[in-house]
């Protein structure tokens, strides 16, 4: 579904943060990008979807390359990012909220803010309602279905467990694994390994902007060395 090849990108001229890193989706896929603060992680799914410059190497989609394509170009292909912060339009409603992720399409597509409430039926409810008058758990899911509502295939998500009650780290983590199964391939970055690595099939921990190491979640969690080098204290959440 996704690959990136050998992406070297940055924000900042001649100071590259990804130094040529290689991560692969399967269709129907979970997969998991671990690693210490600074890794890099949130500059990969930036790299991917247009919004930093790839200095070097190619991100391919479906096959096709995609590098440096701008992100509503993107959404249009099938690829869905939600940020680590800001995901949201706080002031707006739930409606308007999906109303911006759907502008690909120009209004709403029934048949999408179905698929939406069917994964999220609590957003039905809240519909007209301000996302700042909502829960930590409640605008992830919003954040979520503004990616959803455009029909995406692949899914790029940031740390959509931070900053929520073990109750909302749940949720989401249930969430997610009911977007899988309405046929999305995800990719997602997560500080909560342990909750992350449970649901997702093969997992990526970067360390330094590379692919320090790849493999099964049960194997990166079952490796002693990959908890030592690369996990730390990270594992005991
Ligand atoms: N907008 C920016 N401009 C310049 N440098 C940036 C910018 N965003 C991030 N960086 C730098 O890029 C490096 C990697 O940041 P990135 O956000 O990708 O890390 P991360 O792995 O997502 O970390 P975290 O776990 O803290 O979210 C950091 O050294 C950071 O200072
Ligand atoms: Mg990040």
């Amino acid at each position: 579904m996704l690959k990136t090849n050998d992406v070297v990108a940055g924000y900042v001229p001649e100071v590259d943060i990804l130094n040529g890193c290689d991560v692969q989706l399967m269709p129907n896929e979970i997969v998991g990008i671990i690693g210490p603060n600074g890794a890099g992680k949130s500059t990969l799914l930036k790299a991917i979807f247009g919004l930093v410059e790839v200095r070097r190497g190619s991100v391919l989609f479906q096959g096709e390359d995609i590098t440096g394509l701008a992100p509503h170009r993107l959404v249009r292909r099938g690829l869905g990012y939600v940020p680590q912060i800001s995901n949201t339009f706080l002031p707006l409603t739930v409606h308007e909220n999906l109303r911006m992720g759907s502008w690909v399409n120009k209004q709403i597509k029934p048949a999408s803010r179905e698929a939406v409430f069917e994964l999220f039926p609590k957003l039905k409810e809240r519909w007209d309602q301000r996302v700042w008058q909502m829960s930590g758990g409640e605008r992830q899911m919003v954040a979520m279905s503004r990616a959803l509502i455009a029909d995406p295939e692949v899914l790029l998500l940031d740390e959509p467990s931070a900053g929520l009650s073990p109750g909302n780290q749940a949720a989401v983590f249930e969430n997610i694994q009911r977007v899988r199964q309405a046929g999305v391939s995800i990719i997602i970055v997560e500080q909560n390994v342990r909750a992350c690595l449970a649901i997702c099939d093969r997992a990526y921990v970067l360390d330094q902007g590379r692919k320090a190491f790849e493999g099964p979640s049960q194997a990166l969690l079952d490796d002693a060395t990959v908890q030592k080098l690369f996990l730390g204290s990270l594992i005991g959440n």
